[in-house]
């Protein structure tokens, strides 16, 4: 069943050189109990796609799509109040700067408490749901690998470490029992055994309770750890997406495969102390986007085609928007 359906997303936002597309048609589609990771050079516009899903952008910016649905229904039409109803019953999203979504007013005990949806309590009485809740919530830090729930529980979101506000977030996320979980980076700058068991609780719960996860990172190595699908963004557009396995075996896109050589630890077959491949430059901002693929000016592939933006191409299962893919001859 397809819980996300996105088709043609683009994001105009109005900087100080007038209306520019941030996202530019983009496309995504996320399955029931899929783990699908959105993979990109930082400035993608992968945390934007995140607010776009939920409807926490500025007003003023223009947002349109040919179709952007969750379980069929329309998020770009509906009214503000039901799409905040749908988002929170169904979606949970750990956003990348922790401390800017909670609120510093109040306790995390507090916090992650009012998350707990009401049909999780059996008791009547308002005291003997603070009994519950507070159980329900100290099973759930530790389910995330929170040890010492009594100080985090009493703490403020300023008073705890990054790793344990990262850890939190997971469980104020998985409090609600959503459908789908979206992760914005959530292990950036995590230390490697928090890192770790950020991704195997994800995981888990992934398998356990057929949860969505929809995993945004620049971090090959994490997705490759736990993703089966995969969507590759450059400068705001999507260039290419499928089966992680079949990505990793044949890119079409020069960007996709551009990023798959530079993660030394990802390519089993790269011999000691060989040079990496990368692109040369860097990803162009938003006041110097180039015409048609933005990839163009950093392209060893590029023609004077390259400046009609390619069109979506499928191969089964798997998209690209290329005019001179790589392996041709698999077209
Ligand atoms: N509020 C804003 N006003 C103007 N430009 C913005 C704003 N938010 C994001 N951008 C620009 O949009 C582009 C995409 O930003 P975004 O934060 O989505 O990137 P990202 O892929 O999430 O990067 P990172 O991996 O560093 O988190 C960048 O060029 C960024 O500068
Ligand atoms: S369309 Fe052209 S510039 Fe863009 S990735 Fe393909 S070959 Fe390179
Ligand atoms: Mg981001």
């Amino acid at each position: 069943m397809i819980l996300l359906d996105i088709k043609n997303l683009t994001l105009e936002i109005d900087i100080s050189s007038g209306w520019v597309k941030a996202l530019d048609k983009i496309n995504m589609v996320i399955h029931e109990g899929q783990i699908h990771a959105l993979v990109g050079e930082s400035g993608s516009g992968k945390s934007l796609i995140v607010k776009a899903i939920v409807g926490a952008l500025p007003n003023r910016w223009r947002i349109t799509a040919d179709r952007m649905t969750w379980k069929g229904k329309n998020l770009l039409t509906m009214s503000p109040k039901a799409r905040r109803k749908l988002i929170r019953k169904d979606i949970s999203v750990i956003f990348q700067n922790p401390l800017e979504s909670l609120d510093p007013s109040l306790t995390l005990g507090q916090q992650i408490k009012e998350m707990l949806p009401s049909n999780q309590f059996t008791k009547t009485w308002f005291w003997q749901n603070n009994k519950e809740k507070h159980a329900l919530a100290v099973k759930l830090l530790h389910k995330v690998g929170i040890k010492d729930h009594q100080q985090c529980l009493t703490s403020y979101p300023h008073q705890i470490t990054n790793d344990v506000v990262q850890k939190f977030m997971v469980a104020m996320a998985l409090a609600s029992e959503p459908k789908l979980i979206i992760a914005d980076d959530p292990t950036r700058g995590m230390e490697i055994t928090s890192k770790t068991q950020i991704l195997k609780l994800l995981a888990r719960v992934n398998q356990v309770k057929s949860l969505s996860v929809m995993f945004v990172s620049h971090d090959l190595l994490a997705i490759s750890s736990m993703a089966s699908y995969v969507t590759v963004l450059y400068c705001g557009q999507t260039v290419e997406s499928g089966e992680l396995k079949q990505l990793r075996k044949r890119a079409f896109h020069p960007y996709t495969q551009a990023l798959l050589d530079s993660a030394p630890s990802f390519r089993k077959d790269l011999p000691p102390k060989s040079p990496l491949r990368s692109l040369d430059g860097s990803i162009p901002t938003l006041h110097h986007l180039p015409i048609g693929c933005r990839l163009g000016p950093r392209c060893p592939r590029a023609r004077k085609e390259c400046v009609a933006t390619p069109q979506i191409r499928r191969v089964h299962t798997h998209f690209y928007t290329c005019h001179f893919p790589l392996h041709w001859e698999a077209k």
